[in-house]
């Protein structure tokens, strides 16, 4: 299965990239872990992400089409892949277009997760992640950055761009290049929407519904 979530900051769409890609036994790939990954390791491209992101705004379009080009590429992502946080501009949803169908890799569904913003912004307010195992937690806001993990004990990490001021930014940057892609999907007749609120596992099975 060759699969796109899309949908604003906080919609879910790492949490059930996860659970999907662990079902059907395919690679996870999220530009925004791969891209934190390397600001961690103070790479070339991290640093340069770490501007970008750090803001709220998008790294530019062809960092990002060569970095997934180059990870579609991989043996793993030959049976398929999950896609998270990639497209997000009409020139990555093209160049995308393009690379797939050259390789006769065609996507077999977009999941666009739709929560309204209200929850969209506590979620984020709330989100920690282990520092050690990646694990994510959502916690009282009035709680702090503090905590420890429950698998593992690391320590429960506050996302430098989920602050109050870069969240607001990264809903704009969703609204303006992003959210354009709905239209481009559906034109394509590959659109999935599914209700992103409830539990964790209600959206589950929404999604897994949707794809049957
Ligand atoms: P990225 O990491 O992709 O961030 P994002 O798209 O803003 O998405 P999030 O990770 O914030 O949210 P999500 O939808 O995955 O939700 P999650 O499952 O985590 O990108 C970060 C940055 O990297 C970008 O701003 C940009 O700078 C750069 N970047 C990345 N890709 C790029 C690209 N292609 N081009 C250019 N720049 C790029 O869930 C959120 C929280 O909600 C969690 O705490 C979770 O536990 C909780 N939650 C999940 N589901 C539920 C539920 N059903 N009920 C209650 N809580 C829930």
């Amino acid at each position: 299965m060759r699969l796109v979530m899309l949908g604003p900051p906080g919609a879910g769409k790492g949490t059930q990239a996860k659970r999907l890609a662990e079902r059907r036994r395919i690679p996870h790939i999220s530009t925004g872990d791969i891209l934190r990954a390397a600001a961690a390791a103070g790479t070339k491209l991290g640093k340069e992400a770490r501007r970008y992101m750090h803001d709220g705004g998008l790294v530019p379009d062809a960092v990002m089409i060569g970095l997934v080009q180059e990870r579609l590429r991989q043996p793993d992502a030959h049976g398929g892949f999950i896609l998270d946080g990639f497209p997000r501009t009409v020139a990555q949803a093209e160049a995308l277009d393009g690379f797939l169908a050259a390789n006769g890799m065609p996507l077999d569904a977009v999941v666009q997760i739709a929560v309204p913003r209200d929850e969209l912004v506590g979620r984020l307010a709330g989100r920690r992640t282990c520092g050690t195992c990646g694990t994510m937690y959502q916690v009282a806001v009035s709680q702090g950055p503090n905590g420890r993990c429950d698998a593992c004990g690391g320590p429960l990490l506050q996302r430098d761009d989920d602050r109050e001021e870069t969240v607001a930014r990264r809903m704009s940057v969703y609204e303006r290049e992003t959210a354009p892609l709905v239209g481009h999907y559906r034109d394509k007749g590959l659109l999935r929407e599914v209700k992103g609120t409830g539990s964790r596992d209600e959206v589950f099975q929404r999604i897994t519904g949707e794809l049957r």
